[in-house]
């Protein structure tokens, strides 16, 4: 494939809060690399190996310490890679800064951007005419095919890295537009048992309680979404002493909630129980005007889906004589009605807003799978067919196994008897 220049290349060569903070980023970034050996051990094999020379790469992702160490590896196997946020609120720019001090790799976040600028943002990472785009949440890939369907011709596909995203390509194939390969690490074992299950348990609890320093003991959690990141929260938010209410639309996944022990009802019943409530569903308006009139005076909101539009903001708004900003990422709404509702982190991604996202040790296996989708496209150029493709199930327990060595766990082996007896449909009672 010969990659068409469209565009001239953009010369800016990034765009960070403040280079000074690289020192600071440099030292995190080099700490969260303590609970990532998978991706180290990739990288250094992409170092050897160069598997991205003369490929443009753009990752949009949460620019992250975790991200950080993606990024590293895909420069070091020779990618000219450039990184946005996903989202205006999750940039940790000492990160952002260490990779374009230390690692002269193009970044183009800040912590807090406008929507103006994270959409300039994602046109400049178009500008940069990439080969592969790591997307997370698909505006990249969705806002190409919208604006520079021109630019389909320079790519050699896509991964994506959330459900969010996933849903978004599956209604491109649908509508027809997807007309290149999308590889979808989501849905890897190694990233969404562990990502989306512990990592978001304990990162959105984290979120929480650095924005609110509430106790959870005692208070009642109503969660939005009984997926993987809703089983997560819910799983974490009992084992801090809470009472879980789940909410659910898809019957076999309210039985699931049932029967992990947890109460099941609409969210108009939990509304007035609530004390807490996080929404993880992926869908919009989760929370909406008739959900905040029940609530008790008092009761927090947040949201730790990948978009800000699970809490239905304006409606809020609609209501309010006054909103105060009452401690970091969180603002108090006082309505009309006398009662107030708090809301944290703008209704944007909670554990990425106020904490850090998922710990260091869940991303290594999410990016390991990122590293090694972006390494298959490149070795399958030209031969995948347009539309989602899996994580090819070697990789993924590739990914596991190197997991478990890395921590030092062996397990057990089939013997040839028990092979044998897999592989036949004769002995039976
Ligand atoms: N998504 C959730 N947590 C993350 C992290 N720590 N880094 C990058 N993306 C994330």
């Amino acid at each position: 494939m010969t990659a068409t220049p469209i565009r001239p290349k953009q010369d800016q060569k990034h765009e960070v809060k403040d280079l000074s903070l690289a020192p600071l980023g440099k030292q995190r970034i080099e700490w969260a690399g303590r609970e990532m050996p998978v991706l180290r051990q990739i990288r250094d094999r992409f170092a050897q190996e160069k598997p991205f020379q003369g490929i443009r790469l753009v990752a949009c992702c949460h620019v992250t310490t975790e991200t950080a160490h993606l990024a590293i590896a895909l420069k070091a196997g020779g990618a000219d890679a450039l990184l946005i946020a996903s989202n205006p609120l999750s940039t940790q720019d000492d990160v952002a800064a260490s990779l374009v001090s230390d690692h002269d790799i193009p970044v183009f976040a800040i912590k807090g951007e406008d929507n103006a600028t994270y959409n300039r943002h994602v046109r400049i990472a178009l500008d940069h005419r990439p080969n592969i785009i790591i997307d997370d949440g698909s505006d990249v890939v969705a806002t190409l095919l919208q604006e520079r369907k021109e630019q389909i011709a320079d790519l050699i596909g896509t991964t994506e890295e959330t459900t969010t995203g996933i849903v978004r390509l599956r209604a491109m194939f649908r509508d027809g537009v997807l007309t290149f390969p999308a590889v979808n690490v989501n849905d890897a074992d190694t990233k969404h048992f562990f990502d989306n299950r512990y990592g978001t348990g304990q990162s959105t609890l984290d979120g929480i309680i650095r924005a609110t320093n509430i106790l959870l003991a005692g208070k009642t959690i109503v969660v939005a979404g009984y997926g993987w990141c809703g089983k997560g929260t819910a799983l974490r938010a009992r084992g801090m002493g809470a009472n879980v209410i789940v909410t659910e639309i898809n019957p076999v996944r309210a039985i699931e909630a049932i029967m992990d022990g947890f109460r099941v009802m609409p969210m108009e019943q939990a509304a007035p129980e609530g004390d807490l409530f996080v929404t993880v569903t992926g869908n919009k308006h989760v929370i909406r005007a008739e959900h905040f009139a029940a609530m008790k005076d008092g009761a927090i909101v947040c949201n730790s889906g990948h978009f800000d539009i699970e809490i239905d903001l304006k409606a809020l708004e609609a209501e309010a004589t006054e909103v105060k900003d009452v401690r970091n990422f969180t603002q108090q709404y006082c309505l009309k009605s006398g009662k107030s509702i708090v809301v944290l982190g703008e209704g944007r991604l909670i554990n990425l807003a106020a904490a850090e996202g998922h710990p260091s040790a869940v991303m290594d296996m999410s990016f390991a799978n990122q590293a090694l989708a972006c390494e298959y496209l490149v070795k399958n150029r030209g031969k995948l067919a347009a539309g989602l493709h899996s994580i090819p199930v070697e990789l993924d327990q590739e990914i596991a196994r190197l997991k478990l060595q890395a921590m030092g766990i062996t397990m057990d082996t089939l013997t040839s008897d028990q092979i044998e007896y897999m592989n036949s449909w004769t002995s039976g009672t």
